[in-house]
C-alpha cells in the first residue's frame, strides 16, 4: 500500500526541474498502489534547505501545485549532485489531507524527511518517547515518530553516519514498513530500509555495472555467524535509546565510487524500468545507503544462512506494458490482454503436440506434493475466488482433500496445519499482508509452501520453497483481471500434472489440454461481446444493486462478478450459490431486482435450468450468460451473452470476461475512477 519514490543524482547535472518531473512520473507510475494524497521533497535551490509540497488527491493536484509552488523560482540549474524524495498514500493513521501526506518531518526546519509504506505498530510507545524530550507532532500518521526518532538520536550522536542513525531507528520499528529517508544535514545522500514492505533500488549508470552484486556489511559486533533470534520486548515498552551500541560495519566498500550514477529507490519495478533495467531487491531489514554516490547494504545481524551479496536483477519488463497505449484505462488494456496474457501463462509449460505439461518451479517438489495430507488453497479476493473456481478440478485430479481459505480468516482461525500439508499461497502481487502472514504461519509449521503469483522477486515468491510464476504481466488496475485468468490457468497446469500418471485420468486430462489450445481464441471471441454488455450496462447502472447467480464450476465466477461490480461501480452486488436460492437469496426476487445468471451446458445444466425458472416465476428479467446456439436456455429470458463451448472446468475464465467488461462499463457510465476505485489500492501491505 502506498508508493515510495526516490531518486539521487551524483555527478549526473540536472535541474530541480527535471527531478521533480522524474519524481512526479515515478509517482503516476506508483498511483495504482494508493492515491489519497501525494507529496515531494527535493532541496531549495537558495539555502542547504529542504522543500515539501504535499497536497490531498491524486498525483495529477500534485503536478498542478509544483508547477505553482516553483513558478518564478530559479529551478532550471543543472545540480550535479541531489535527492528528492516522493510519496502516493493509501490513508491507514490519519484521514487524507496535507498534513498526513508523506513526507513527513523531524521539525519545521525539515532536517530529516521521511517517505514510508506500511504501519509501525508500536508507534505510540516511541511518540509518547519523544513527546517526554520535546517533540511536537503535527499529524495523526504513525510516520512522523519516524522522521523524529531520527533527529532524536541525530542530536544524541552527532558523529553517527546518516546510515547509522536509520539503523538504530529501525532497530527501534516493530510492524511493517519500507522507507526512503533525506536530510539536510546529509545532502546528497539517502537511507532506504524495509521490513515486510517492497522496496527495490534501480541503478543507472552511463558504462556497463562492473559487478552483478553489492556485497552486503555486516555489523562491526556481530562478525561471527549466529542463528538470529528476533529480539523479544514486552509491547508498549521502548528500548532506552540512549544506551544502543553502535553499529559499524566492517568496511565501507564502495563499488561505484567516484563515477556518474543516479539512483532510484521505488516501491515496485514499474516506475523505474523507464529509466534503468538494473535494480536490487531489498530484503527485510536490509539499510540500503548512497554516500559519494555509491551504494553500500549493511545488515546490523549475520544469520548462518544469510548471503553475502545482494544480486543486481535485471528486469524482463517492457516500458509499453506499463503504458495505457491507446486505452482509456489498465482495467481495460488488461481485460483485453488476456488473449496473450493466458498464453504467457501456458509458454513453455504446456506441449501441445505431445499433451504434456511441465511446471519448471515446482517439478522436483511433486513426489512431495504427491504424498501430502490435502492441499490448501490460500488467497484473499480475487486471488481466493482462482482457489474456489479450480478446486473441483483439483479434488478430482488429485484425489487430494482441497481446501480453499481466505487469509484474514485462515489466520483469525488459527488453523491446524501439520507438516504433511500443502499450502499454496496466491497472489498477484505476492506482498498481501494477510497472505504473507498466514504464509509464515504455515511455514512455521513445516508444511510446504507453494507461491502462485505474478511479481517476481516478490515476499511470497522469495519465502515460498517453490512456485510458479503466473507470467501474466503487469497488472497496474487495481481490478485485478488477467491475473486471475492467469492464476486460473496455473492452477489448472498444476491439476494436470499431479494427474499425469493415473491412467483412469488420461481422456479428461487430453480433453482439458485440448480446450486450453483453444482458450486464447474463444477469449477473443468473448471479448467481441463487449458492445452487447455495453448495453447491457446502460440498463444496469442505475440500479442500486446486481445479483449474479449460478453453481459448479460458474459460482466463482459469480464471487468474482460481484467483486468487480462492488470494487469498480460502488454498486451492492452478491455472488449468489445458485443452490442456495430456496434458503433465503430467492426472497430478493422481483421484477425490478437486475440478476444475472449463469447457465451452462455442463453436468449442473438442470439445476440451474431450475434455478432460472424459479427466479422468471418470481417475475425476474434475468441476464442469461449461455452456451453459443442455446436456444433453449435463452429462451428464458429476453437478454442474453453466448459463450463459445469449452471443457467445464475452464468455463470460468470465459464467464468471468463479460463479468469484467460489465463492472468496467457500469463505473465508466456511473463517472467512476476506473484504475483507482475509491478507498482502495492494489497491493495491500497492511493486515
Ligand atoms: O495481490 P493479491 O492478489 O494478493 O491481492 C489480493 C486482493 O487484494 C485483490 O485480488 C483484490 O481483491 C482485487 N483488487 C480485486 O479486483
Amino acid at each position: 500500500m502506498c508508493g515510495i519514490f526516490a531518486y539521487l543524482n551524483y555527478l549526473t547535472p540536472k535541474s530541480r526541474h527535471e527531478v521533480l518531473d522524474l519524481l512526479v512520473n515515478g509517482l503516476k507510475r506508483l498511483e495504482y498502489r494508493g492515491y489519497d494524497s501525494t507529496g515531494v521533497a527535493i532541496d531549495s535551490s537558495e539555502n542547504k534547505d529542504i522543500v515539501m509540497v504535499k497536497r490531498c488527491g491524486k498525483v495529477k493536484v500534485l503536478e498542478d501545485a509544483i508547477a505553482e509552488h516553483f513558478s518564478g523560482h530559479e529551478f532550471d540549474a543543472p545540480v550535479m549532485t541531489h535527492v528528492g524524495i516522493a510519496h502516493t498514500r493509501w490513508a491507514t493513521h490519519g484521514v487524507p489531507c496535507e498534513t498526513n501526506s508523506h513526507p513527513q518531518r523531524s521539525d519545521e526546519g525539515n532536517s530529516f524527511v521521511v517517505v514510508h509504506n506500511g504501519i509501525v505498530t508500536n508507534y505510540k510507545d516511541v511518540k509518547t518517547f519523544l513527546e517526554k524530550r520535546g517533540y511536537v507532532f503535527e499529524s495523526d500518521t504513525d510516520t512522523e515518530v519516524i522522521a523524529k526518532l531520527v533527529h532524536h538520536l541525530w542530536k544524541k550522536h552527532p558523529g553517527y553516519s546518516f546510515r547509522e542513525l536509520v539503523e538504530q531507528v529501525i532497530q527501534q520499528l516493530e510492524g511493517a514498513f519500507a522507507i526512503a529517508i533525506k536530510s539536510k544535514h546529509f545532502p546528497g545522500e539517502c537511507v532506504a530500509s524495509r521490513r515486510g514492505s517492497p522496496l527495490l533500488v534501480g541503478i543507472k549508470t552511463k558504462t556497463r555495472l562492473s559487478t552483478d552484486h553489492i556485497p552486503i556489511l555486516y555489523g562491526k559486533d556481530d562478525k561471527s555467524p549466529q542463528t538470529c533470534e528476533k529480539e523479544h520486548r514486552p509491547h508498549g515498552q521502548t528500548r532506552d535509546l540512549s544506551v544502543l551500541p553502535r553499529n559499524e560495519s566492517t568496511s565501507e566498500f564502495m563499488p561505484l565510487e567516484g563515477k556518474e550514477v543516479e539512483y532510484f529507490f521505488a516501491s515496485d519495478a514499474s516506475a523505474v524500468i523507464e529509466h534503468t533495467n538494473r535494480v536490487i531487491y531489498l530484503e527485510d531489514d536490509d539499510v540500503a545507503a548512497v554516500r559519494d554516490g555509491a551504494l553500500s547494504i549493511h545488515r546490523l545481524k549475520k544469520c548462518l544462512d544469510d548471503p553475502h551479496a545482494r544480486e543486481i536483477t535485471t528486469l524482463k519488463m517492457e516500458i509499453q506494458q506499463i503504458m495505457k497505449g491507446n486505452y482509456a484505462y489498465f482495467m481495460l488494456k488488461e481485460i483485453f490482454e488476456q488473449p496473450e496474457s493466458v498464453v504467457n501463462t501456458m509458454r513453455g509449460r504446456v506441449r501441445f503436440d505431445t499433451k504434456t505439461v511441465v511446471l519448471g518451479g515446482i517439478k522436483d517438489f511433486i513426489p512431495e506434493i504427491k504424498r501430502c495430507r490435502r492441499l490448501m488453497l490460500i488467497g484473499c479476493g480475487t486471488s481466493y475466488h482462482s482457489a474456489v473456481a479450480t478446486r473441483q478440478l483439483l479434488e478430482e485430479l488429485t484425489e487430494l482433500p482441497v481446501m480453499v481459505e481466505l487469509a484474514s480468516d485462515f489466520l483469525d482461525r488459527n488453523t491446524p496445519i501439520f507438516r504433511d500439508d500443502v499450502c499454496f499461497f496466491i497472489s498477484q502481487s505476492g506482498e498481501t499482508a494477510d497472505s504473507l502472514m498466514a504464509l509464515r504461519y504455515c511455514k512455521q509449521r513445516g508444511a510446504l509452501i507453494v507461491g502462485i503469483t505474478n511479481t517476481v522477486g516478490s515476499s511470497i515468491c522469495r519465502e515460498s520453497h517453490c512456485g510458479v510464476h503466473i507470467n501474466a504481466g503487469p497488472e497496474i488496475g487495481v481490478a485485478s483481471t488477467k491475473a486471475y485468468t492467469s492464476q486460473f490457468i496455473s492452477l489448472v497446469m498444476f491439476a494436470l500434472v499431479m494427474s499425469e500418471d493415473r491412467l483412469s485420468l488420461q481422456q479428461r486430462r487430453l480433453e482439458i489440454i485440448q480446450a486450453l489450445f483453444k482458450l486464447p481464441d474463444q477469449i477473443r471471441l468473448v471479448l467481441k461481446l463487449d458492445n452487447q454488455v455495453q448495453e447491457l450496462a446502460k440498463d444496469l447502472y442505475h440500479h442500486k444493486s446486481l445479483l449474479i447467480m449460478g453453481r459448479g464450476y460458474n459460482f466463482a465466477t459469480c464471487l468474482e462478478g460481484a467483486l468487480k461490480v462492488k470494487e469498480l461501480t460502488y454498486m451492492h452486488s452478491e455472488g449468489i450459490m445458485a443452490g442456495e436460492l430456496k434458503h433465503g437469496p430467492l426472497a430478493l426476487i422481483d421484477d425490478r431486482m437486475p440478476v444475472m445468471m449463469i447457465v451452462l451446458r455442463d453436468p449442473v445444466y438442470v439445476k440451474c435450468i431450475n434455478a432460472l425458472q424459479q427466479v422468471t416465476s418470481r417475475k425476474g428479467c434475468p441476464i442469461i450468460v449461455c452456451e453459443e446456439g442455446d436456444e433453449e436456455t435463452k429462451s428464458f429470458s429476453s437478454r442474453s451473452l453466448e459463450i463459445p463451448r469449452t471443457v467445464d472446468c475452464l468455463q470460468g475464465i470465459l464467464t468471468v470476461i463479460p463479468m469484467q467488461l460489465l463492472s468496467y462499463h457500469i463505473a465508466v457510465l456511473r463517472g467512476c475512477d476506473v484504475d483507482c476505485p475509491r478507498n482502495l489500492a492494489k497491493s495491500v501491505t497492511v493486515e
